[in-house]
């Protein structure tokens, strides 16, 4: 198959393209390649391509930045919600699959039992605002008959991108933080669920491959935690003695509120291993 995936120098991006390579000509493309707020440029190019499967790892992620800043907000706006309105339009004009991820953060966070694939968003901040008005934007198409999957994930951690957008991983700051300080400070809330971006590029590549509806669907790895209990997950396992002490998130000053319970549930896809499992691949990649 064709595969175009944009966004390719992410985090996420780098694990699809290893993992859409086996068996398939992938088509990577960076900014520098497209950029996906250019509706006549992604026309053109998708058009000339006509790939069989357009997949969108490209996003806006400063969630403070965005939040204080209006400059950045209206480019995140015009990454997250513009960008993968474009990409869906050339995709259904050349009958591609489009895949496309959003975020835990499109939710409000005041369900404790954690949210569905069908449960309505209520984005608290600009970043979960620009991602569910994105996901809106796909989802009108598919009266068209555009063919579609919606990721929602969270938490992602694993390999760094190249791309100097690329956002830090919570355990590399953590990892980091430890080398020069005796003790940690970490928020004991915001339980969600942490997910192993090559667990989430293998996961992806078995939607299109055993030919699951198009649709919503939460791809998370398993057993949720708080960033506090994260940290001890991490700390045990790399064997590095540090104190961590459990804070509640209004002891950091950070502009964007966040979500207290932003459980994703999966309930139409095979469930994905435990994070500590996939956290302990992660750390033997890095030794
Ligand atoms: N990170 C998380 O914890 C998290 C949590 C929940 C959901 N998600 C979602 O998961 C997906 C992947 O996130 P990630 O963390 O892998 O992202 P990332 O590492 O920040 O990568 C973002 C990519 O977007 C590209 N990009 C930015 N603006 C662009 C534009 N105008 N045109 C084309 N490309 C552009 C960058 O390209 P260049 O290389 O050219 O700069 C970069 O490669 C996103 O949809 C994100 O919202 C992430």
């Amino acid at each position: 198959m064709k595969i175009l995936i944009l966004g390719a120098r992410g985090n996420l991006g780098q694990q699809l393209v290893k993992v859409f390579s086996i068996d398939n000509n992938v088509i990577a493309w960076d900014m520098t390649d497209v950029d996906i707020t250019d509706k006549n440029l992604v026309d053109k190019k998708i058009n000339d391509l006509k790939p069989e499967v357009v997949i969108n790892a490209a996003a806006y992620n400063a969630v403070d930045k965005c939040e204080i800043n209006d400059e950045e907000y209206d480019l995140a706006k015009k990454i997250n919600i513009d960008g993968p309105k474009f990409l869906a339009e050339a995709a259904l004009n050349v009958k591609a699959i489009l895949i496309h991820y959003s975020t835990d953060y499109v939710f409000s966070g005041n369900e404790e039992g954690g949210y569905r694939e069908d449960d309505l968003p209520n984005p608290v901040n600009r970043y979960g605002k620009t991602k569910f008005h994105g996901e809106k934007k796909i989802i009108e198409l598919s009266g068209n008959d555009l063919k579609w999957y919606l990721i929602r994930t969270s938490k992602l951690f694993g390999p760094k991108g190249e791309s100097e957008m690329t956002k830090q991983s919570f355990f590399d700051i953590m990892l980091e933080q430890s080398k020069n300080k005796q003790n940690l400070e970490v928020v004991n809330e915001e339980l969600s669920c942490f997910t192993y971006t090559p667990d989430l590029a293998k996961a992806t590549r078995e939607l299109v491959d055993k030919n699951y509806g198009y649709g919503i669907y939460h791809i998370i790895n398993n057993n949720a935690c708080t960033w506090y209990e994260a940290a001890l997950e991490l700390f045990k396992f790399v064997g590095i003695n540090i104190k961590i002490i459990p804070v509640s998130s209004e002891k950091f000053n950070r502009s964007a509120k966040r979500p207290k319970y932003s459980v994703l549930l999966n309930t139409k896809f095979p469930l994905l291993r435990g994070y500590g499992e996939a956290l302990r691949d992660f750390i033997n990649f890095i030794d």
